[in-house]
């Protein structure tokens, strides 16, 4: 590709939560930030609009076209910056050279840009039939692992574990199985035969998904050719000692790999007290911004501030003094609980008590009545026997007034008969 294509390029990289990321940084007048993906250069043209010459501004990409092109954006813009080919895993040699010590702030917007993505010609869509490179470097360094290396000498094993470790696909074993058939007759060069090779090795049903069924190969095959989860891992570290004392860091992620490793970075300082999480869950873009720009979707914005003792000091102070009012707080929660549920019971027992009552009164009245029926049963009996009869009955004499409760078990019903 000549260079002077990249002058009628018109595609500009569209920055994804550009506002959060640098206003999130709380630069001011003096400070120095490192943008460490430079690209389209949105990020560090905000730090530009917003300061002025008042900011400076370090930037680096490892890719020479993307400086290039960002370089006219800033030169047209009243901006302090120094632009440096390098990868950001390097920011303390990169710092070197220009001779800074610390800085302020650190940008780190991960993955690709737009201009690579559809113009840089290296392979990373499959849109266009491309050689596979893949590299974020120009791949005019005879040493750069390129996608080709990677696919036409890497073992099945390594391949499949790639796809499946970088891209999450599903069908990794039969894609690498696939792509080793297919290099024992030629080698993969293209990227229109890496997606018939893919094509291959998934099912139809596979195919008609709702993403293009070799993204996330693509994806995983171009994070293992820029070694970006190491570059991340190496970035941060180094990152961290070259910030500033209350300095901040904003990171970008698009894949849940790299958000795991910043997440986790990130927590281990802030329990260490080493870092202040700015927020607690990552910044996402809202839906007016994932309208606007698709890939806004799956960013992931997670700042942090380096912390200094002092304020680490006065941190802790604010929770031990909270401390003593945080169990006061659950005792009382936990006494108002207790009570209620005491009020509850009680208040349900005299409601049963009160029905059982009821239920009693009324029972008690139904024998009342039915003693009252038998005991008219039994007088008009009693006036309708004969004086043999009687005796026959057991009746011993009329004029007994006593009676008791007795069963008679002839007749099946429940009699009063004389006592003695
Ligand atoms: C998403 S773009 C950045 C876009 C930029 N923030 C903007 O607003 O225009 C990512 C850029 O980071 C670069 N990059 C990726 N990994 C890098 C690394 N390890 N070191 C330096 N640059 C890297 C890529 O070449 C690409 O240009």
């Amino acid at each position: 590709m000549e260079k002077n294509d990249i002058k009628k390029k018109e595609l500009v990289h569209e920055t994804v939560l550009l506002k959060e990321t640098v206003d999130g940084l709380n630069l001011k007048k003096g400070d120095t930030v490192f943008d460490g993906t430079l690209g389209g250069g949105g990020h560090s043209a905000y730090v530009a609009e917003k300061f002025g010459t008042a900011v400076k501004i370090i930037a680096v990409d490892r890719d020479s076209e993307a400086l290039q092109r960002a370089e006219e954006r800033l030169k047209s813009l009243k901006a302090n910056y120094s632009l440096v080919l390098s990868d950001y895993r390097n920011i303390d040699k990169a710092l070197d050279a220009v001779k800074v010590e610390k800085v302020q702030g650190i940008i780190l917007d991960l993955g690709l840009s737009s201009n690579q993505l559809d113009e840089s010609g290296r392979g990373f869509s499959f849109k266009n039939n491309e050689p596979l490179y893949m590299t974020f470097a120009a791949p005019d360094d005879k040493l750069l692992l390129t996608a080709k290396i990677i696919l036409n000498q890497w073992a099945e094993e390594t391949l499949a574990d790639i796809i499946y470790g970088y891209g999450d696909e599903r069908y990794a074993r039969r894609i690498a199985k696939k792509i080793i058939e297919y290099r024992k007759v030629k080698p993969v060069e293209m990227t229109w035969e890496l997606v018939d090779i893919i094509g291959g090795a998934v099912p139809a049903v596979y195919k008609r998904g709702k993403i293009h069924f070799a993204t996330k190969t693509f994806q995983a095959i171009r994070m293992a050719v820029n070694d970006e989860l190491g570059a991340l891992k190496d970035g941060l570290e180094k990152g961290i000692k070259k910030l500033s004392t209350g300095g901040r860091m904003s990171v970008i992620s698009f894949h849940s790999g790299e958000d795991r490793i910043v997440k986790n970075f990130f927590r281990d300082l802030a329990k260490e007290k080493k870092v202040i999480l700015i927020n607690k869950k990552p910044i996402i873009a809202s839906e007016q911004e994932i309208r606007k720009n698709p890939r806004a979707r799956s960013a992931k914005l997670r700042i942090i501030e380096k912390n200094n003792k002092q304020m680490s000091n006065q941190k802790d102070k604010r929770i031990n003094n909270c401390e003593p009012l945080k169990k006061w707080f659950w005792s009382f929660i936990m006494v108002l609980i207790i009570c209620l549920f005491s009020y509850g019971y009680c208040v349900r027992t005299a409601i049963v008590n009160i029905v059982e009552r009821q239920n009693m009164e009324s029972e008690l009245s139904t024998l009342d009545s039915k003693v009252q029926i038998l005991e008219a049963e039994y007088f008009k009996a009693k006036n309708s026997v004969t004086p043999e009869l009687a005796q026959t009955m057991g009746f011993v004499s009329a004029t007994d007034q006593k009676f008791v409760a007795r069963d008679n078990k002839d007749s099946g019903l429940s009699f009063l008969t004389p006592g003695n």
